[in-house]
């Protein structure tokens, strides 16, 4: 069984650096500043997904974080045969396997391990045998949970969006409660459990608090904090806050 993880780590999430970026089509800001920078404010690793369309990342932003950035990388990739190719092409520490449709405005739901993809078992195994960590981002769900590990991925990243969009209350405690009984069926099966969507400052606190947590990846909220007090700032204080409720829980 995976033990249970003291430092919690903190993947940033530069996806949004890249959408202002892109609203006027030249290369500011920078991404892989932004990383840089996430570096130094105490980020753990960078994460950024590449998008069929490339709304935000584009393919030589993966090419400059590989070559440029000392921490892993963990690149967000749908499950299809040319986003594994890219990531057999760069090989970044780890992969988090993500539902992606067009039409989204950003990753809607979880992937469907249970009801879908049947080739996801042997694109999971391709990339594992290239010694890169598999995630696979999920709902907070048992069956998801038991699949992810039939399937083979060391790693799911459980869905904080519904928990987050909950009203606070009841609608919220009960968002966490599933998070928590996933965290711990997760960790049970021997999966690493990572979290993240929609978390802020409020919504970190309880799910850094749940003892199987070993990763949350946060990028919109820091990146929209960022206008207000900095990228270095608000990636601090985000850390502040997971140090916080993690240290009350001990
Ligand atoms: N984890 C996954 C799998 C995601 O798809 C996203 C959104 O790109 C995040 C974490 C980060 O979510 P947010 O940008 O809302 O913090």
């Amino acid at each position: 069984m995976a033990s249970v993880h003291q430092h919690l780590r903190l993947g940033v999430n530069i996806d949004h650096v890249a959408t202002v970026r892109n609203a006027r089509g030249g290369s500011h800001p920078d991404p892989v500043r932004a990383a840089l920078l996430a570096a130094k404010a105490g980020a753990d690793g960078i994460t950024a997904h590449l998008r069929e369309d490339r709304r935000h990342i584009v393919d030589a932003d993966i090419e400059r974080l590989m070559a440029t950035i000392a921490l892993p990388l963990n690149f967000e990739m749908a499950a299809t045969d040319e986003m594994v190719a890219l990531a057999l092409r760069h090989r970044p520490h780890a992969a988090c396997l993500v539902p992606e449709r067009r039409e989204e405005r950003t990753t809607e739901g979880g992937l469907d391990v249970v009801g879908g993809q049947g080739d996801l078992g042997p694109k999971i195994a391709r990339l594992r045998d290239a010694g890169i960590r598999v995630s696979l981002f999920i709902a907070p769900d048992k069956a998801q949970l038991d699949m992810a590990r039939h399937l083979g991925a060391p790693v799911v990243e459980l869905h904080t969006g519904p928990y987050c969009h909950a009203v606070a209350g009841a609608e919220r405690q009960h968002e966490t409660t599933r998070l928590a009984d996933a965290a711990t069926h997760g960790h049970g099966l021997g999966l690493e459990i990572h979290a993240g969507h929609g978390l802020d400052f409020e919504t970190v606190g309880a799910v850094a608090a749940l003892p199987e947590m070993a990763e949350l990846n946060i990028g919109h909220f820091l990146v929209g904090e960022a206008i207000f007090v900095g990228l270095d700032a608000a990636i601090r204080r985000m850390r502040a806050a997971m140090d916080t409720a993690r240290g009350a829980r001990a």
